[in-house]
């Protein structure tokens, strides 16, 4: 038992239940209630258990006579200030403070509810989501704990003395006005029902619970679905979760209404042109018609003329269907994933200088980092979970470096402070890593002991000629980047010298056209100061989407089959064309931008488009809507009508996460189970429809379960070689590699020696991009997410949501603004080479001068239509963080972002 643990816990480990009140298994003992009294041989008093640690030969009485009156007395005093209704309570039978007062034998009250008491409190429902009602708080602390133990808010203080203590938000404001975010970790600490949330008030409780995986971000939390009927009642994080132990951010916690919202399309429909009207029609003609026009194309223009977009929202299993069904039936590799557009330069990145395309940590590798190095990404706002994480770690005293042209919320939160921001121009990053680099080498700080066991050491001799030259050191960063030198050089020293270093870093790295050069330059510093291998170190890409990893994992790209291997690699080819019984092309497909330009030029026209509005989320939306105008046949499988399914001759309906059974991949590799809790809506799992429309089209697919599929995945690829349901149910998830030789999976990549062998340095010179702010375009945009909303909004503004983010503004800064007449709130126009958009404008200093910003959450907002067709230079994913652009004011918003905002009011009134 380690040291310091608790009498209680102690006591819990051996079976011997104490009674207690403020003390739970996640947070910092307090010792407030005086329930968990005890009695030790040869002290005096009755100390609290939950405060008082076991020590060696120590004799503890948990249970006597006195015990039990003294514990009583503190129960009366509770409940003597409780409504005494107990069938009222939210908790209904599963409220720790009755299961209290039964414990300890509390039967009638000496009291009454006559004298002074806080049962007549204001309740607070200001909350979409929850309800604080004081009349039922005990004041045991423990939500104002875990606001600031578990997600780091700080947001609840008890205000008052004695009588007068009161749980309080912010500066006495409702929640929903205070600093809150809505995590809902405090409503389930509190032992009451004094914070609870709506949907148990209003459903009543569950009848069982099924352990699932988040559907929105790429932490991937764990949840207990709690249902009734077919109905879920609450979202409880799982204690067990290894990404979450337990904690939950306002999306996956809450924001879960929009599966079972009006919108939701249940059946399917076809029509032959897209000016017709639609027509409802059966499954079997539906697919049969999506298989008939695709066959139908393909012996018009050729066998490449069509292919599949798999989704990073959908399942490994239902990726891993697509991307065969386009190989095996469709006979061509045109299959791309949308993670094209967000993390395909971490693929190429790590793969060629550590020989994985994946993160190096689990995300409890934070808990062991001296200096964190935040390179363009925000977390608290794009993983939230994680960055509570990460933000107990800075608490406890780590150091933060902030490379993001925005002062990002980590920069200064309660009680963490970057110790140093480097506020660099969108565009830049490659030189600030050269110039980190520069200062390791140039100063000595490399660990060359670690290079030369590790590493290829000519091609770290060649790396190391470039950096060196003075076109990478500081004083040049310096000039590209904005960021004085002596801030450069002051950070990359932390870096190189501060103990355990960790870079994390998410789409203002890959959303470039030097992303994988990025990528690389943080490899090759990660390398060089010895930062990979163990716990606490590492280069670590936050994935957007839950299944980010896992739909890059499962062969979603045209070059590549499942676990990241080329198509030119004969005998790994040979093991599937004997596994699916086919002949597979050799030669890399399409990838969607060339796609979409092939649309243009006549030769591709029919694409299976499953759980991805391409329409909104892929840049430059004029030529993604010309590309799919000019198809014959669009087939769309989605749970929305989204923008994409405008364009569609076929929409299929598709399930959301609460509806199939499958295994999501998180930015750890983190494979995890989704389990169904309830019917597919529309009748049909995805996985059936995939497997229909490929047997439609002449290449029969069947599983009986979605677990045969995961297992022919471990049969065809090695670093699943030992995954399976049975494994992920008995241990909960595990992390690939998972093999032979890491048969529980492997938290930390590179122990010991690198994927590849010896990691590989790669020279990455800084070039400048293509988009160039000028005298037309004189501001660069770049973009970025909130906390409440999530991707562009299909889900997340169909909940409620949208009550903290109803519309996207344009963060401007306070000088840009004034040149140009912005006034704060006002409309006003962006435009790029691209095309031109309205906003309401946000004058913030959170934005340098000439940089502004904004999110892509609505619809009305349109942002994708300002956005160029730049891309990184390897993998073509879009350049959406650099946008030439222009801002003036605007007499009234446009056109389009009325039609948007029209369909926003829409989503956000049918929740
Ligand atoms: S609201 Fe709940 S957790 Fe917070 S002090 Fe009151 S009873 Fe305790
Ligand atoms: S919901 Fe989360 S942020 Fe809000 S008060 Fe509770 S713990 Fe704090
Ligand atoms: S942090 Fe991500 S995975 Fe976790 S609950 Fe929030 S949205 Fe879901
Ligand atoms: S549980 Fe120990 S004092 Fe409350």
């Amino acid at each position: 038992m380690p040291e310091g643990t608790s009498v209680l816990r102690a006591a819990a480990l051996a079976d011997v239940a104490i009674p207690k009140l403020c003390a739970t298994d996640s947070l910092e003992p307090f010792g407030s209630c005086r329930l968990c009294l005890i009695q030790i041989e040869g002290r005096n008093g009755y100390p609290a258990s939950c405060t008082t640690p076991v020590e060696s030969g120590m004799k503890v009485r948990t249970k006597s006579a006195m015990l039990e009156r003294l514990r009583r007395g503190v129960m009366e005093l509770y409940m003597s200030d409780h409504p005494p209704d107990r069938a009222a309570c939210a908790g209904n039978g599963n409220c720790e403070l009755h299961a209290m007062a039964d414990a300890v034998g509390l039967g009638e009250m000496r009291y009454g509810f006559e004298g002074k008491n806080h049962l007549d409190a204001a309740r607070d429902a200001s909350n979409p989501y929850f309800a604080f009602d004081p009349a039922r708080c005990i004041v045991c602390s423990r939500c104002v704990r875990a606001c600031e133990e578990v997600q780091g808010t700080f947001a609840l203080t008890i205000d008052g003395r004695g009588f007068n203590s009161v749980v309080s938000p912010s500066q006495h404001q409702p929640f929903f006005e205070s600093e809150c975010v809505s995590c809902g970790a405090c409503v389930q600490a509190c032992p009451t029902d004094a914070l609870v949330e709506k949907s148990m008030l209003d459903k009543g409780v569950a009848e069982r619970s099924v352990i699932t995986t988040c559907g929105y971000c790429g932490v991937g939390c764990s949840f207990k679905a709690e249902v009734k009927g077919d109905q879920v009642v609450r979202m409880l994080p799982n204690k067990d979760g290894m990404p979450n132990h337990g904690h939950s951010c306002v999306k996956g916690r809450f924001a879960w209404g929009y599966a079972t919202h009006p919108d939701r399309v249940l059946a399917p429909m076809v029509r032959e042109k897209t000016s017709d009207a639609w027509r409802e029609v059966s499954w079997d003609e539906a697919v049969g018609h999506a298989a008939r026009r695709l066959k139908e194309i393909q012996s018009k223009y050729g066998p490449g003329s069509i292919g599949g977009i798999t989704s990073s929202r959908c399942t490994n299993e239902e990726t891993y269907l697509v991307q065969k069904m386009v190989r095996a039936a469709f006979g061509n590799n045109n299959i791309d994933t949308c993670a094209r557009v967000c993390h395909s330069p971490t693929g190429y990145g790590l793969k060629t200088t550590l020989g994985t395309s994946a993160g190096t940590q689990d995300f409890d590798s934070v808990l062991q980092a001296d200096v964190i190095l935040v390179i363009g990404c925000n977390p608290t706002d794009g993983h939230p979970v994680f960055a509570s994480l990460m933000k107990r770690r800075l608490r406890q005293g780590a150091k933060l470096i902030v490379a993001d042209p925005r002062t990002i919320d980590l920069v200064r939160t309660p009680h963490i402070e970057a110790v140093s921001h480097l506020p660099l121009l969108p565009g830049t990053n490659v030189a600030l890593i050269n110039a980190f680099a520069h200062v390791v080498l140039s100063e000595g700080l490399a660990k060359e002991d670690f290079v030369h066991e590790r590493c290829e050491w000519p091609a770290y001799e060649l790396w190391k000629k470039f950096i060196l030259d003075e076109r990478n050191s500081p004083a040049a960063a310096a000039k590209v980047t904005g960021v004085p030198a002596e801030k450069i050089r002051a950070a990359a020293r932390l870096y190189a010298t501060g103990g355990n270093a960790v870079i994390y870093y998410g789409l203002g790295v890959t959303e470039h056209s030097q992303g994988s050069t990025m990528v690389l330059g943080m490899a090759n510093l990660a390398m060089a100061t010895g930062n990979l291998g163990r716990a606490g170190v590492g280069v670590n890409p936050l994935r957007g989407q839950n299944n980010v990893q896992g739909s890059c994992d499962m062969g979603s790209f045209p070059h590549e089959l499942t676990g990241y291997r080329h198509l030119s690699d004969a005998a790994m080819l040979g093991s599937f064309e004997a596994a699916w019984g086919v002949t597979l092309d050799p030669e890399p497909g399409l990838r969607i931008p060339n796609m979409f330009d092939a649309a243009l030029d006549g030769s591709f026209r029919g694409l299976y488009v499953q759980g991805e509005d391409i329409a909104q989320s892929d840049p430059n939306t004029h030529h993604v809507t010309a590309a799919l105008g000019a198809m014959e046949c669009v087939i769309v499988h989605d749970i929305f009508f989204n923008e994409t399914a405008k364009y569609a001759h076929v929409f299929l309906p598709g399930s959301s996460f609460l509806e199939k059974d499958g295994t999501f991949t998180n930015s750890e590799r983190r494979i995890s189970r989704v389990r169904k809790v309830m019917p597919p809506l529309a009748g049909k799992a995805d996985l059936e429809v995939t497997c229909d429309l490929s047997t439609a089209f002449g290449y029969p697919m069947h599983y009986a379960h979605p677990s045969e599929i995961m297992d022919e995945i471990a049969r065809l690829t090695p670093t699943f070689a030992g995954v399976s349901y049975e494994k992920l149910d008995r241990l909960g998830s595990v992390q690939w590699p998972c093999n032979d030789q890491a048969p529980e999976g492997t938290p930390v990549m590179h122990v010991g020696h690198f994927v590849r062998g010896k990691g590989h340095f790669v020279v990455t010179e800084y070039v400048p991009t293509d988009e160039r702010v000028g005298p037309r375009f004189p501001l660069i945009l770049t973009t970025g997410r909130i906390l409440s909303q999530y991707n562009v909004g299909t889900q997340t503004r169909r909940t409620a949501n949208v009550v903290w983010h109803h519309e996207d503004v344009l963060e401007i800064h306070p000088h840009d603004a004034e040149e140009r007449g912005v006034r704060d709130g006002a409309w006003v126009k962006i435009s790029s080479r691209a095309g031109e958009t309205t906003m309401r404008a946000q004058i913030t200093e959170r934005v340098p001068p000439g940089v502004v910003y904004t999110t892509f959450h609505h619809q009305s907002s349109g942002t994708n239509i300002v956005t160029t067709e730049n891309s990184d230079w390897a993998t073509n994913c879009p350049e959406y963080k650099v946008t030439a652009v222009q801002v003036m004011p605007a007499a009234e918003q446009g056109a389009r972002r009325a039609a948007g905002q029209a369909a926003d009011a829409h989503a956000a009134a049918g929740r």
